[in-house]
């Protein structure tokens, strides 16, 4: 990977570099269009990330079809599918990880712990592997793109980071991998993930600018479908993702909730809503 790469800035070529688990949807093709039009060779890697999964998650039943993933890749203008195994990265002996900092304990980082060293340090790796000059994440994962950004400036890393806006269904789903796991019905209830995020926007738009106000429509309409569980609303500033009492354009506002067994996240920023 690393030969191919120094050929690629030898003959002059910029990289773009899409980080993915793979079981590809539109959301992750948005990413490559985005890599497309911003560099001349897309790579597209495709790694389930032991490390990111805790101990009862669903790392063992994560949906994987690579069969499909590389049509859909390819056919989407990708240049290399970087596909690594288990074993290439994390050979016996590996032992060292990188270690996020107060933006990790919150949010996403409180309900999986570890999760956020998962992320980052494969990340780091796959930085290496690919030296991109550029890569791109989806707001989807709001504290991630974060961590993300915090650990390319924090390390001083050469890497230009682009944020690329969730794609969703026509209904509001966000698009997600693990959308597969849930059934007609569960599928109906997690749209209330959505609806409440635009009834938040509403509100927004409305005038509304305290954030427990905020909450409690938020809450109204989740609360209305009881298949759906929320683990946390968060009501935050966007760089550091502190919860904060008083909203603006900027305010992100993420959800993330149980629909059946599935674990599902979404958010907005308050200015642009769903988009
Ligand atoms: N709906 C979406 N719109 C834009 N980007 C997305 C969307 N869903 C995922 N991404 C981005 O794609 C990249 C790879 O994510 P990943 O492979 O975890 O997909 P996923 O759909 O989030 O899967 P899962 O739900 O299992 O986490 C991340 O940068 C993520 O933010
Ligand atoms: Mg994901």
């Amino acid at each position: 990977m690393q030969a191919w790469s120094r050929a690629q800035h030898d003959a002059g070529r910029r990289i773009g570099l899409v980080p993915t688990m793979g079981y590809l949807h539109e959301g992750h093709l948005a990413l490559v269009d985005e890599a497309r039009r911003r560099t001349d060779a897309v790579v597209l890697s495709i790694f389930v990330n032991p490390l990111q999964f805790g101990p009862r998650e669903d790392l063992a039943r994560y949906p994987r079809d690579l069969p499909r993933d590389r049509s859909l890749a390819f056919s989407r203008g990708v240049d290399i599918l970087f596909v690594p195994s288990v074993d290439m990265m994390y050979p016996p002996g590996s032992e060292v990880r990188v270690t996020p900092g107060e933006t990790a304990e919150r949010w996403e980082g409180a309900a999986r712990p570890g999760h956020f060293t998962g992320v980052l340090t494969v990340v780091a790796k796959l930085f290496h592997l690919v030296q991109p000059d550029l890569a791109c994440f989806g707001q989807k994962d709001i504290q991630q793109l974060t961590l993300i950004r915090r650990m390319v400036h924090d390390l001083d890393w050469p890497i230009e980071l682009v944020a690329v806006r969730t794609v969703r269904e026509a209904d509001g789903l966000a698009l997600s991998s693990r959308n597969a796991y849930l059934s007609a019905d569960e599928r109906r209830q997690a749209l209330a993930l959505s609806r409440a995020l635009l009834a938040a926007h509403r509100s927004f738009c409305e005038g509304e600018r305290e954030a427990p106000m905020l909450e409690k429509h938020m809450r109204r309409v989740l609360d209305a479908e009881p298949g759906v569980r929320v683990e946390y609303i968060a009501i935050a500033e966007p760089e550091s993702l502190r919860p904060i009492a008083t909203v603006d354009g900027r305010t992100i506002v993420a959800i993330a909730a149980r629909v059946g067994s599935t674990r599902l996240i979404d958010n907005i920023n308050l200015a642009q809503g769903l988009g």
